[in-house]
C-alpha cells in the first residue's frame, strides 16, 4: 500500500477510535447530539486545511455552525453563505457569528497579485475589491509580509460590515440584540486567535 492509501485508509480507523473513546468518556454523547443541535456559535471561516474550526477554539461537536470558503469572504450573492447564515441566525438562533481570517492565506495572498489562477480568480475578484477600499493604507506599508498581515486583518473587518449589511442580520436585528458579530485572525505560525472587531446591534 503506497502512504495515501495508508493514509486515507487510517482516516476511517481514526473514525472508530474516536467513536470509542467518546463512548468511553460519556456513554449519551452521540444520542443525545442525535436529538437535534442549538450551537451558540456560527463560524465563517477560511477553507485552509490548517484551520479547522472546531480544534482551535476547543469546542465539542454540537457547538459550532460551520461555512468555509476560500478566504472567509461574505459575498451578498453567494447562496452556500446566505443559507448557512440565515439557518444559523433566523432557526438556530446563534449569539455569536465569528469570521475568522488568517495569516499566510492562500486567497489573500493571490489577490495581492496579478497572476492568474483559473476559475478561482472570480472569487479573488472579491478580495481585490478590499484591497482597493485600502489601498492608501496598504500600499503605505512597505514590507511586504507586513502588508499581507495587515490585508488580511482588514479583509476580515471587511466581511464582518459584509455581514452587518446583510438582510438576515438586519432582521434578527429589529427583534433581537443578537447575534453579536465578531472579526478573529488566526495565526497559523503560533496557533493564536487575535480579535480584530465586534459589532453589537446598538438598536435594541
Ligand atoms: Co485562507
Amino acid at each position: 500500500m503506497n502512504d495515501m492509501q495508508t493514509f486515507y485508509n487510517q482516516l476511517l480507523e481514526n473514525n472508530k477510535k474516536w467513536v470509542a473513546k467518546k463512548i468511553d468518556e460519556n456513554p449519551d454523547f452521540f444520542s443525545k447530539l442525535a436529538t437535534g443541535q442549538k450551537p451558540p456559535v456560527l463560524w465563517i471561516g477560511c477553507a485552509d486545511s490548517r484551520v479547522p474550526a472546531n480544534e482551535i477554539i476547543g469546542a465539542m461537536p454540537g457547538e459550532v455552525f460551520v461555512h468555509r470558503n476560500v478566504a472567509n469572504m461574505v459575498i451578498h450573492t453567494d447562496m452556500n453563505m446566505l443559507s448557512c447564515l440565515d439557518y444559523a441566525v433566523s432557526i438556530l438562533g446563534v449569539q455569536h457569528v465569528i469570521v475568522c481570517g488568517h495569516y499566510n492565506c492562500g486567497g489573500v495572498m493571490a489577490a495581492m497579485t496579478d497572476k492568474q489562477f483559473g476559475l478561482v480568480d472570480n472569487w479573488i475578484d472579491h478580495i481585490k475589491d478590499v484591497y482597493r477600499f485600502n489601498k492608501i493604507e496598504l500600499d503605505g506599508i512597505s514590507d511586504l509580509e507586513a502588508r499581507a498581515r495587515r490585508f488580511v486583518e482588514l479583509n476580515v473587518i471587511e466581511q464582518v460590515r459584509d455581514l452587518q449589511k446583510t438582510a438576515v442580520v438586519k432582521a434578527a436585528w429589529r427583534n433581537a440584540k443578537t447575534p453579536s458579530l465578531h472579526g478573529w485572525v488566526y495565526d497559523v505560525a503560533n496557533g493564536l486567535i487575535k480579535e480584530l472587531i465586534t459589532v453589537e446591534n446598538t438598536n435594541v
